[in-house]
């Protein structure tokens, strides 16, 4: 398939987006196409005619009919897949519900996202065990680099290795499987964060050898907010459980997460529609394009500013990130500061990151941009080169 081109108006009418913003922040929060609101509102809508018989007896083979679609877009089997409220929730589900041990060690690496790492910390914390982390230098040369300082920190007393797939500041797509192998040969059991790669890249979730995977749908593949997935590898199935223990309880993996409390299932019932909307646009080829478009950017920027990316291009997909040209205060707080002047000044929404002592622009692409919206960027910090 291709992607499908619409010259001139890249499918913006798609979205609600105001007129005369450049939206680069598709990684942020995800961005929820029109026609998958409508098909929220009408399983809201349908919940509201009679909640009781929808709750209580037409849910869960709803549910388990959503889920199946999202299984079979990641390539996993349905029974190993299930919903959850955003990555966070799932990937805390495992660091909170694993044993740890004093003298345990948890695994991530410095470029895991600062809220994961700290609910890593909290997990490792409660119990005497530690929070291990392995430093990628940056800008980053190649993925050996990622996995020489994996393995330099794995150790016996390795229980856990979480390991991003798409690195959220860094926006660097990390060679998963490999540092599975790594960590599984050393002993430990291994989550991969990927929040964003579900509908960023090709994704075959059971191919990567995890022991658990969790995924955003709302970020890339279209989903309403807010929804996501945890798959769980069946041998830690029976171990894995909810953040909130529920009436599923003892009654398997898939029913414990399926009913968590009172709560809105519309955006999972939706999720199948974020789905095909990604095929609409063309699947694999929405991807490519997407991934060409945000290379070509970020490649053009460095080069009109004289700067460098945080990694080879080969490293992104449809994120990247690029060195701004400014000197002197390169703090984080500069970097807040920045992004909001962007936003407010000059209509444009894209994240400014501090990393390696440095400040950089991360850039997205969805199917709503064109490389004028990148344009945009260039003139904005030359003046400062
Ligand atoms: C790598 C990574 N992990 C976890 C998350 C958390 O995602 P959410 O806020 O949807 O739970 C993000 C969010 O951007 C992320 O980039």
């Amino acid at each position: 398939m291709v992607f499908v081109s619409r010259e001139g108006a890249p499918w913006r009418d798609e979205w609600s987006l105001e007129p005369g913003l450049a939206y680069l922040n598709h990684g942020g929060f995800g961005l929820t196409p029109n026609s998958v609101l409508a098909v929220q509102d009408s399983w809201r809508a349908r919940i509201e005619r009679n909640p009781t018989r929808f709750l209580t007896f037409e849910l869960e083979d709803l549910l388990r009919e959503a889920t199946a679609k999202v299984a079979a877009a990641v390539k996993a089997k349905s029974e190993d897949l299930v919903f959850v409220e955003n990555a966070t929730s799932g990937l805390n589900a495992v660091l909170r519900g694993m044993d740890f041990e004093p003298g345990d060690e948890i695994l991530m690496t410095s470029l895991a996202y600062p809220a994961i790492r700290k609910a890593g910390l909290y997990a490792a914390s409660r119990v005497g065990a530690r929070l291990v982390e392995a430093e990628i230098k940056l800008p980053l040369t190649s993925d050996a680099d990622i996995l020489r300082a994996v393995a330099s920190r794995l150790t016996k007393r390795t229980r856990l290795a979480v390991f991003d797939h798409v690195a959220s500041h860094s926006a660097i797509v990390m060679p998963v499987a490999m540092l599975t192998r790594i960590a599984h040969e050393a002993g430990a059991s291994v989550m991969i964060d990927g929040a964003h790669a579900p509908g960023m890249i090709a994704l075959d979730v059971p191919a990567v050898g995890a022991d658990w995977y969790v995924g955003n749908l709302h970020k890339w593949f279209f989903a309403p907010r807010s929804c996501g997935f945890l798959w769980a590898a069946k041998p830690v199935q029976a171990g894995t459980h909810p953040l909130a223990i529920s009436h599923g309880f003892t009654e398997g993996f898939r029913v414990e997460f399926e009913w968590t409390g009172t709560r809105d299932v519309t955006a999972a019932l939706a999720a199948p529609a974020g789905i095909d909307f990604h095929a609409r646009l063309g699947g694999a080829a929405l991807m490519t394009r997407n991934q060409d478009l945000v290379r070509e950017a970020a490649t053009e920027l460095a080069r009109d500013w004289g700067t460098d990316l945080i990694a080879p291009a080969a490293n992104f997909a449809a994120m990247a990130v690029v060195r701004l040209p400014l000197a002197g205060d390169t703090t984080p707080a500069r970097a807040g500061a920045l992004m909001r002047e962007l936003a407010e000044r000059h209509n444009v929404a894209a994240a400014v990151v501090f990393l390696a002592d440095a400040l950089w622009v991360r850039i997205a692409a969805q199917a709503y941009n064109e490389p004028a919206d990148y344009r945009r960027l260039a003139p904005l910090f030359r003046r400062t080169a």
